[in-house]
């Protein structure tokens, strides 16, 4: 695992987005893992920019959200599925048919999900998987708690990420309390992961992640076990790590 540590917010996105370019341009057909939230938004926007400037095409890209709430149809402005179409989707060329978020309305929930783990696999995997991070150390939605083995599934939201996401929401009762996300052990499968961070908000959760135990407590910790994780942070959320770390890869882990 290694820490990238980038001047601020800009820097971050401006370098998660190369990076995520320069494995599209080695492999046409990247099977891309994706996040919701603010973290990622100006990942979103630079390879926009990017592929404004011809220097990365989606045409052969496939990509695989982490989540979705329970019971938000498509169309309602605060599900996923609207979010990645809103800031991602309909500003590059990703075919429609290559996108896949999980069903939150599925009729059969349990088999929706059993059915998203069997897409990835057709695709051969996922390639990349862009990670956020919660203040309470949850990747996608598995909460503190959450077997470190676990696979897509129903989750219960915690009242922490309840509270957290209810700014998006008109009041905190709207906030749906079920989302279904992949879950850490089908994250792990992906050959890369990059976990991204920004804000004094995230320096607790980093410092456990980068530095702490490995523990279903801290959900995000367990990328320690990962062959290929890079973490990449801005400033303030690396203000709590204890060691050196560079502001470059180590040429040898590209
Ligand atoms: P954020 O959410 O990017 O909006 O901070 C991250 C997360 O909860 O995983």
């Amino acid at each position: 695992m290694e820490v990238i540590i980038k001047e601020n917010y800009e820097e971050l996105s401006k370098f998660a987005a190369q990076f995520i370019t320069d494995q599209i341009n080695n492999k046409p057909d990247t099977v891309l893992g994706l996040a919701t939230g603010s973290t990622p938004l100006g990942t979103y926007k630079e390879l926009i920019n990017l592929h404004k400037e011809n220097k990365v095409d989606f045409s052969q890209v496939a990509s695989f959200n982490l989540d979705e709430y329970v019971g938000l149809p498509k169309e309602h402005s605060q599900s996923y599925y609207y979010f990645m179409n809103e800031n991602f989707f309909k500003h590059i060329n990703i075919k429609p048919e290559n996108w896949y978020l999980p069903d939150g309305m599925a009729k059969d929930i349990p088999q929706s999900c059993e059915e998203y783990e069997k897409k990835i696999k057709e695709y051969g995997g996922i390639d990349i998987q862009i990670l956020g991070i919660g203040g309470n150390g949850h990747i996608a939605f598995n909460e503190p708690g959450s077997s470190l083995a676990s696979r897509t599934r129903v989750k219960t939201l915690d009242e922490k990420t309840i509270s957290d996401n209810s700014r998006f929401f008109d009041s905190i009762d709207e906030v749906p309390r079920y989302a279904i996300t992949m879950g850490i052990g089908t994250i792990m499968e992906a050959k890369i992961i990059i976990l991204l961070a920004n804000g004094e908000n995230k320096a607790d959760a980093i410092v456990k992640t980068a530095e702490g135990p490995i523990t279903s407590m801290v959900p995000a910790s367990i990328v320690q076990l990962h062959p290929r994780a890079t973490i990449i942070v801005d400033k303030a959320a690396a203000s709590k790590l204890t060691r050196e770390y560079s502001s470059e890869p180590a040429k040898l882990n590209l």
